[in-house]
């Protein structure tokens, strides 16, 4: 029997996941992770931190297990993606890091937009300039911070940095990279024309690797902190939403993922290089070798519940919160929810977006309130579900669901219903961790490519089917696009 561990970084936790070649979870352990908010718009966490929790989880993982180190055949990373993890010539760690929802950005997304062209980035990186994506960030630090600029020798993302802690290896991997706005996505290689007309040197980037690539071993020093075996193999892996979407199975074009995590995730397997022509989408490559992936992003979908349930029900659990909200018709009569509360990016990418109730009677109670919260991030998923279909669907596929929200029933029927498609869930819950092992399944031999290891791992569980309130969403839909331009100049204003 072959163990895989996969590893993950995510903005809450370190956690890591041992399962056996049937796709079996045989240990979990998870570090909570602390975040700082320093300033208004500014997201940060210190990779030191990642690396304690992710150390202790390692070791917890192989208690639980029973398992010794050398019974791991190979270790699969992913994580958050986007931060900016920046190292001196010694490897030592220059500042915090900056992380995927930081949002401080704008100025240096204007200036890579002008130096590059508009037509030319999204033709180059698949997308725009994007505040969360990591070239902005080095920007940053170059206008703002020309000390720490100064001696920078390398940068990695969040999930490398632990490579490196396990390794002293720099590497990363092209899903990841994808996120970084300097990867050539069509080519899967470093952007020559992007680095040099932001003058970032070359040789500040680790090597690029498919997610199936062995990339490192195992040191001694790191094995003698975790419990793992010197020499182990570590695979590339990939960012949390393309290793997440492995763990639902989404590595051909016919299954397209829904994520309700604290962001909200559409994503599309493509066998072929494509842009959306506005830019509307990403465009990555994805962490099956030689393939790449659409994907909508939502930055508040249940952390849109979750921030609306601590400020307004803190008393109340989430099932008696939901439970109101089934009491209420399909529309919340009237009120709409904008769940723009730390800005968005699909399909408006625009960081000073906000967050609002739309369209409040005397009539409205709680129940519409929460039910509003869930229709507004449905109709958010639906944004991006749209623009996906008009890039291209296959003419037959099946839509997978996952994420913390996802355990919610009426959730998961507004969802259906709203996007009018039928909604499979799986056996597994376990994320990006479960992907990154099946990449470290593949790796190790155990399966001929990722698709064989999902039909392994992977079960289909029940399915939503699209109830009666289609029409009405279709309606409301309407009304809901049309707010974001009414207010996009207020909530500047603002
Ligand atoms: C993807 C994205 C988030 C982060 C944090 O583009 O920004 O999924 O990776 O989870």
């Amino acid at each position: 029997m072959h163990y895989l561990m996969g590893l993950d970084i995510s903005t809450t936790g370190a956690k890591a996941l041992i399962i056996d070649e049937a796709g079996a979870v045989i240990a979990n352990a998870n570090a909570p992770q602390p975040i700082s908010q320093p300033k208004p718009l500014w997201s940060e966490q210190n990779p030191s931190d990642w690396w304690d929790g992710i150390s202790a989880s390692i070791r917890q993982a192989l208690l639980q297990s029973g398992l010794r180190g050398d019974d791991i055949s190979s270790i699969g990373l992913t994580g958050q993606m986007h931060g900016l993890v920046l190292l001196d010539a010694k490897g030592e760690v220059l500042r915090p890091s900056i992380l995927w929802n930081d949002q401080r950005t704008q100025a240096q997304c204007d200036y890579m937009t002008e130096v590059i062209g508009a037509d030319r980035l999204l033709e180059l990186t698949g997308n725009p300039a994007v505040t969360g994506f990591t070239a902005p960030k080095i920007l940053w630090v170059r206008d703002n911070e020309p000390d720490i600029y100064a001696k920078i020798d390398q940068i990695l993302l969040p999930k490398d940095y632990i490579r490196f802690m396990l390794s002293t290896d720099y590497a990363t991997d092209l899903a990841g990279a994808s996120g970084t706005s300097l990867l050539n996505v069509a080519e899967r290689a470093w952007s020559d024309e992007v680095l040099d007309a932001l003058e970032i040197p070359r040789e500040w980037l680790p090597p690029v690797h498919e997610g199936t690539d062995f990339t490192a071993t195992v040191s001694g020093e790191a094995a003698d902190l975790t419990g793992l075996s010197n020499g182990t193999a570590i695979v590339g892996g990939g960012g949390d939403q393309a290793a997440g979407a492995i763990g639902m199975g989404c590595v051909t074009p016919d299954v397209i993922g829904v994520t309700v995590g604290t962001s909200g995730v559409v994503f599309a397997p493509l066998s072929s290089y494509a842009f959306e022509p506005e830019g509307r989408l990403h465009a990555f490559c994805h962490a099956v070798p030689d393939t790449w992936h659409f994907m909508g992003v939502m930055l508040s979908a249940a952390g849109s519940l979750q921030w609306y349930k601590d400020s307004f029900a803190p008393e109340l659990d989430f099932d008696a919160l939901l439970a109101e909200a089934d009491e209420v018709a399909a529309g919340s009569e009237g009120l709409f929810f904008l769940p723009y509360l730390t800005g968005e990016r699909t399909p408006h990418p625009d960081p000073l977006a906000r967050g609002a109730f739309i369209g409040m009677t005397s009539r409205h109670n709680r129940g519409h309130m929460t039910r509003a919260v869930l229709e507004g991030v449905a109709f958010g998923l639906k944004d991006s579900f749209t623009l996906i279909d008009q890039a291209g669907l296959p003419d037959e596929f099946e839509v997978r669901i996952s994420g913390g929200g996802a355990k919610s029933p009426i959730w998961q029927r507004i969802i259906a219903d709203v996007l009018a498609a039928p909604l499979v869930n799986i056996n597994t819950t376990e994320g990006g961790a479960f992907g990154a092992a099946i990449l470290a399944s593949v790796a190790a031999g155990v399966f001929k490519d990722a698709a064989v290891a999902c039909a392994a791992m992977i079960q289909e569980g029940e399915t939503v089917a699209v109830g009666d309130d289609v029409a009405a969403y279709a309606e409301r839909y309407k009304i809901y696009q049309s707010l974001y331009p009414t207010l996009k100049d207020t909530f500047a204003r603002l």
